[in-house]
């Protein structure tokens, strides 16, 4: 078939020009948002008397029915008719006539693309929204089981104080929980409906906007012509949500390898979610995590890649906008797929409660407590500071852990201490007796635990 905007052209474009002009080789997922588009686009034609209402009826019909054979994978697209627009429309066009022809009356392939991307973004935004919540789910699950598993908390990856699994688990559910409601945010500032905007300059025909806005459910008109047609904004808010997102995962996947790895032993991975080394038998390898934390360097990738592509564009339309779709597709699959994976990989694993409570003691996250009980007893926190570090010297000269040490031992250090101090050094109380909004204490914990469910549940 001819082009479908070649009347002022001698000769056909050369087979290396519809090569690298096309995008029909990478939009076609946008087929059932175009379709949905042009139908509404058509009804809107007629019933503002634009076109016959048969015509619109036939137009309706043909769309119907490419709609089933892109679905049935029984189209074949034409790299010579460059994009998902026009592909559709000739097939209207092929089957149609001159009735295929009225359909774009009114429209620019401009307006038509930001409609198609708006409504592509919308639905995908709503998909990854339920793949986040069900990751936080299933943290807050994990959370809740426990609140009494002592772990070690970590500062410059040196174990610090005692926290818990839970306490340390939830910190990711506040990160995911931001990464929502920013999705949120964003979904409500794209909602706008950019049909009628023409090719920049909107159109002389007596279109109603509000019909078509409604019909495809968008909350609001876009304002402007020229904004509305050049405006990707929202494909860079998402980008950038999710390379927020993609970093607070590759957090977490970096955790599960260091918890995975045989000096840390805390965590045990599914054997469905792990792999095997080609040449070293003993090795049960995090893939999973370390591709989750790979990915994200991609993601962030193409962040910056979209903000250049639209650094310095003049308005209003021009085709480096086409540049948006590889990298913006490759974000959602990609984002996708790492919140699915992280998600299976922490509801199918298990955690090493002993061997996390013994890194607790062998990391001396008590000391801080110990400190904190002789400044009870009237010492200056300072001198308390000297003194405990001293006694963590010893212990670990010796090997031993904080509650090995005998009372005799510690009265060397200070006179200050009695029986009671292997009361305030027990893990447990140490943690429990943290229970400010936030803290790690198990009945705080269990409470936020709760919260989320109410905010799950909400979802
Ligand atoms: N494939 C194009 C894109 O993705 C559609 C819009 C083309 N418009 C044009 N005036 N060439 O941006």
């Amino acid at each position: 078939m001819e082009k479908l905007w070649n009347g002022r052209f001698a000769k056909d474009t050369s087979k290396e020009t519809d090569l690298f002009n096309a995008s029909i080789g990478f939009e076609q997922r946008l087929y059932p948002y175009d379709i949905l588009g042009s139908y509404y686009h058509v009804q809107m034609l007629a019933n503002q008397n634009i076109i016959d209402d048969s015509d619109a009826a036939a137009i309706q019909d043909g769309l119907k029915k490419v709609y089933h054979l892109i679905k049935s994978d029984s189209y074949t697209f034409k790299l010579s008719l460059e994009d998902i627009h026009m592909n559709i429309e000739a097939y209207l066009i092929d089957t149609l006539g001159e009735t295929g022809k009225r359909l774009h009356t009114g429209r620019s392939r401009n307006d038509q693309v930001a409609l198609d991307m708006r409504l592509y973004a919308k639905d995908v935004v709503i998909d990854q929204i339920k793949k986040l919540t069900a990751l936080i789910e299933t943290l807050n699950a994990i959370a809740k089981v426990h609140t009494k598993t002592i772990m070690p908390g970590f500062t410059h990856l040196q174990q610090a104080q005692p926290i818990t699994l839970a306490h340390h688990l939830l910190a990711y559910v506040e990160k995911f929980k931001r990464d929502t409601s920013r999705l949120f945010d964003i979904y409500a500032r794209l909602d706008e409906m950019p049909l009628g905007s023409g090719a920049l300059a909107s159109t002389s025909y007596p279109i109603n906007r509000d019909f078509v806005k409604d019909a495809l459910v968008f909350d609001r008109l876009t304002a402007n012509s020229i904004d509305a047609v050049s405006d990707r904004d929202y494909l860079v808010e998402i980008m950038a949500a999710y390379a927020l997102m993609a970093v607070h995962m590759s957090s977490l996947a970096e955790e599960i390898i260091i918890w995975n790895s045989q000096l840390f032993n805390f965590i045990e991975l599914d054997d469905a979610y792990s792999t095997g080394s080609s040449i070293m038998p003993q090795k049960k390898n995090p893939d999973i995590a370390e591709l989750v934390r790979g990915k994200s360097g991609r993601i962030i990738g193409h962040l910056s890649g979209m903000l250049v592509t639209l650094k310095g564009l003049p308005l209003a339309y021009n085709k480096d906008l086409q540049e948006d779709k590889e990298s913006f597709f490759d974000t959602t699959d990609q984002i996708g797929n790492m919140l699915s994976m992280l998600e299976r990989l922490l509801a199918t694993a298990s955690f090493n409660v002993e061997t996390m409570y013994q890194a607790t003691l062998k990391g001396f996250t008590e000391a801080t407590d110990l400190a904190d009980y002789l400044v009870k007893k009237g010492l200056p926190f300072r001198d308390c500071h000297h003194i405990i570090g001293a006694i963590v010297k010893e212990a670990s000269d010796r090997g031993t852990t904080l509650s090995e040490m005998t009372l005799d031992a510690y009265k060397t250090h200070s006179s200050l201490f009695e029986a009671d101090l292997y009361d305030v050094i027990d893990l447990l109380a140490i943690v429990s007796s943290r229970r400010h909004t936030g803290g790690p204490a198990p009945e705080v914990t269990a409470a936020q635990v709760g919260t989320n469910e109410t905010w799950l549940s909400a979802q």
